[in-house]
């Protein structure tokens, strides 16, 4: 039995589906009772958890060839990060009650960034799967290229992008979800001792500048890229709601400065297919 977190999202349902396609088992793991019959129609059983929730990870994790773990966003955490630290309190209790074989789990590029930053949430999970003893693959992705889905409108009305990645033509490694999706599922069918960390990026690295001309490629009209200056950006985040932004802003200072980055060797990181051009397609459609 393979148990996926996050099957409601665009990682854990491209995992999902991979497995599913293969006839394997899948339980997913959602907090929405109400998105259970999707996934029951699909042919998987469905056990229903908050992520903070030890005691229903658990018993969604009992039996588990692999789990997939997909650590909730928090874009805006306290200091400190208690939900992040309540969430990894609660997943290392239901992998030690449930004792899965293996464990495959999302993390990201950066994750052992000594800076504290937004990804720091990640570095800790790290820390803590890994005290476990269990097989366990630290899954690290670049920047996903659907995050360019906020920039879709501003594209199409202003001809205008924003953007806090800066400069303006500084290659950025990012990846599609799918890629992220299918690697993830093709590592959890694998059998391997220990720890691995695996390390992914698309094709080609992307500039915000391509970015701009691959919005104007697919919608005929000229899109330019802007800097968001930085000593705005406290501001503007505030302006949309947050109230810890600092975390946020170090993570974006770590892409720009550079200490955020993949920390193996280049030879050994895998490489996605995805173009950003299908993935603004899907965006734009
Ligand atoms: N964006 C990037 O550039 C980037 C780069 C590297 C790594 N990552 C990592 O990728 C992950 C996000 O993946 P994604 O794009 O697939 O996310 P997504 O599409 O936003 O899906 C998030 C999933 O998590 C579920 N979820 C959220 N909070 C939960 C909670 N408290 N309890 C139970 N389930 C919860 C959601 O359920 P609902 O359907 O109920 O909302 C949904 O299934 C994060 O771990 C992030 O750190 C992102």
């Amino acid at each position: 039995m393979y148990v996926i977190t996050g099957i409601t999202g665009k990682v854990g349902g491209a995992v999902a589906r991979i497995l599913l396609s293969r006839n394997l088992p899948v339980r997913g793991v959602m907090r929405d009772a109400g998105k259970a019959e999707t996934w029951r129609a699909l042919g998987c059983e469905v056990a229903i958890a908050e992520m903070d929730d030890d005691n229903a990870l658990s018993e969604a994790f009992k039996g588990a060839t692999g789990v997939f773990i997909l650590p909730p966003s928090d874009f805006d955490p306290e200091p400190g990060f208690p939900v992040a630290r309540r969430i990894i309190d609660a997943l290392v209790q239901a992998i030690r009650t449930a004792e899965p074989e293996k464990v495959v789990c999302l993390s990201t590029i950066g994750a052992q960034a000594a800076q504290t930053n937004l990804l720091t949430q990640r570095t800790l999970l790290e820390q803590a799967l890994n005290q476990l003893g269990l097989p366990v693959t630290f899954l690290r992705p670049g920047w996903f290229m659907e995050n360019c889905a906020q920039d879709v409108a501003a594209a199409r009305e202003q001809g205008v992008i924003q953007s806090y990645l800066q400069p303006l033509d500084k290659a950025v490694p990012m990846i599609a979800t799918a890629d992220v999706g299918k690697l993830a599922a093709s590592l959890l069918m694998q059998d391997w001792a220990g720890k691995r960390i695996v390390e992914l990026e698309g094709p080609y690295r992307v500039t915000p500048n391509d970015v701009a001309s691959t919005f104007s490629k697919i919608l005929g009209r000229q899109v330019v890229a802007e800097v968001v200056a930085r000593h705005t950006w406290e501001t503007v985040f505030r302006g949309q709601g947050h109230q810890h932004p600092s975390p946020r802003m170090r993570m974006i200072d770590g892409f720009n400065e550079g200490w955020i980055c993949f920390e193996g060797p280049e030879d050994e990181r895998a490489i996605g297919e995805t173009e950003l051009e299908e993935v603004l397609r899907g965006l734009l459609s």
